[in-house]
């Protein structure tokens, strides 16, 4: 074992050569700490905010670097707070000071370093681009919904070309990360914090809270006369929604160009494009673009069947743009769809070949239902343990925690009912007035069943939050 020694403000440190440690953390590790803004220990590093700059010695030459993102040297001399430094971190301050003078973190960290008012002109600005929130959902997440965005003065954080983005899947830890407030009101991305939740189910939802299935009236299973993928429910509802004129159209998905597995989201406006969209196709199918494009070509009374993560991106539409103004007269009911995972189509494709010899592409039906993945090709049922599939899992769904479409005017799975029934949950009088104008079955639901899969979904997500978490309380 080689090792490295250096000094780090006067005291000594020593650190394994092999563990390729930063100057940052060669000082934490001996209780010096420097400020930092666009740092988090289970990212790369990227040296965006300069606030960790530091001043090092070697062999006699002096030069600043910034401590997140060097390495630490065999005989590296460091000082964290020389005169140099200070003024450094004041300036760097100052300026971001004049750029979000309304920021509490940035107004502390000023405050600590002795600034007090900028020379320089105001703006009112919270973003400080230190690009923690893009590396956490490309790192962590998995998803790239959010990027850099325009260039020098114009840089911003944002969705390519600033449209709505189809890939967030609303998970909150690009806000979880966010030292500043500047994530929150991101109008093209929707995290969604615990604070939105509540927010948003007192603006749309009605009924009992329940800590395991949100706001709720009624849960019941029932079973159509529809040939669906459980009970036929949602098919079922979006027709009787059409004829009994609750709606103009429905978002729903079709598999592409009629055939094959792979999905799209369509608008459609009869029974026909209804019946055509029955069936899960456990793939995550971008959706919000379709939605703003109907919006935009003038329709207005939709409904729209999604997953949670589909769900929350239209509440938080509703919720942070004013809809009414933009497209008057619009109403969206929004069905959700029970969710654990969905899976990335090439991924599922080869592994169903690879398993059991057949072609997604030529199945009648898949369904994942008690731990199985089952697929259907020429009438013969083909089945594993899902598990087997875990490494094709979309990206973004581990950090996902709601299950039952908390934020739906009315929740639809399979879970919690007798094969062939939908479970059916109802969270707001738009919801109501659907179900009562539909005809189907009714049975009986095991609520328990359910609460388990909310728990187990919501254990994943919590397990996977935590590496964030344990970072920003370092
Ligand atoms: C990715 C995914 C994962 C799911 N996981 C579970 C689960 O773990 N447990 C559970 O109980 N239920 C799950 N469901 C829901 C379940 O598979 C059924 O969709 C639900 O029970 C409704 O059945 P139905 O017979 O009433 O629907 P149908 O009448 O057959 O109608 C199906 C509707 O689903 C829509 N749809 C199909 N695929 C998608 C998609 N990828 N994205 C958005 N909408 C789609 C169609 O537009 C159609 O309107 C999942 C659904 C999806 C899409
Ligand atoms: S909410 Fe999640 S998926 Fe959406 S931009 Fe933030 S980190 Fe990415
Ligand atoms: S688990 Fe389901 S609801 Fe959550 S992000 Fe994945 S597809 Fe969307
Ligand atoms: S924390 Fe090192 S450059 Fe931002």
């Amino acid at each position: 074992m080689r090792v490295l020694k250096l000094e780090i403000d006067g005291k000594a440190v020593e650190v394994e050569a092999e563990k390729g440690k930063t100057i940052l953390e060669a000082a934490k590790s001996i209780g010096i700490d420097i400020p930092t803004l666009c740092y988090h220990p289970a990212l790369e590093p990227f040296g965006a905010c300069r606030l960790c700059s530091v001043e090092i010695e070697k062999r006699g030459r002096k030069k600043i670097v910034t401590a997140c993102n060097y390495p630490v040297e065999d005989g590296l001399a460091v000082n964290t707070k020389s005169p140099e430094i200070i003024e450094i971190r004041k300036m760097l301050l100052e300026l971001l000071l004049a750029r979000c003078p309304e920021e509490g973190k940035i107004q502390r960290l000023a405050h600590e370093h002795g600034v007090v008012k900028p020379r320089f002109k105001l703006e009112d600005e919270r973003c400080i681009l230190c690009g923690l929130c893009t590396r956490v959902c490309e790192e962590l997440v998995g998803v790239s919904a959010i990027n850099v965005i325009n260039r020098g003065v114009e840089r911003a954080i944002g969705t390519p070309y600033m449209e709505l983005s189809d890939d967030c899947i609303g998970c909150g830890s690009c806000a979880l990360v966010c030292p500043t407030e500047a994530i929150k009101r991101e109008k093209n991305i929707y995290p969604t914090t615990a604070e939105d939740t509540r927010a948003i189910e007192d603006r749309f939802l009605e009924g009992e809270r329940d800590a395991e299935l949100g706001v709720y009236t009624d849960l019941i299973a029932g079973k159509s006369s529809l040939d669906g993928q459980d009970g036929g429910i949602v098919s079922s509802l979006l027709i009787s929604g059409i004829k009994n004129n609750l709606f103009d159209a429905a978002l729903v998905v079709h598999r592409k160009d009629g055939y094959g597995y792979k999905a799209e989201a369509v608008v459609v406006e009869d029974v026909a494009g209804i019946r055509r969209a029955q069936g899960t196709k456990y793939l995550r199918v971008p959706m919000m673009s379709k939605l703003e494009e109907a919006l935009k070509a003038g329709k207005r009374r939709i409904a729209v069947v999604g997953t949670p993560c589909e769900v929350r991106a239209v509440r938080k539409i509703q919720q942070q743009r004013d809809l009414e103004r933009e497209f008057p007269g619009v109403e969206i009911t929004l069905l959700g769809l029970f969710c654990f995972e969905s899976f990335d189509y090439e991924g599922l494709k080869e592994r169903t070949k690879r398993e059991f010899g057949v072609d997604l592409d030529k199945a009648d039906k898949t369904q994942i239902t008690k731990g199985k993945y089952i697929v259907t090709v020429d009438g013969e049922d083909y089945s594993c343990d899902v598990r087997a599939f875990e490494d094709v899992v979309s990206e973004g769904c581990p950090y996902c925690d709601d299950f039952v479409s908390r934020l739906a005017d009315i929740s639809i799975g399979s879970v919690g009912s007798t094969d062939g029934y939908s479970t059916v949950i109802v969270r707001s009088e738009v919801g109501k007035k659907l179900l009562d104008a539909t005809e189907f079955v009714q049975a009986e639901v095991t609520k328990k069943e359910i609460v388990k899969l909310v728990r187990f979904k919501k254990k994943r997500a919590d397990k996977n939050f935590a590496v964030i978490m344990d970072g920003l309380a370092t």
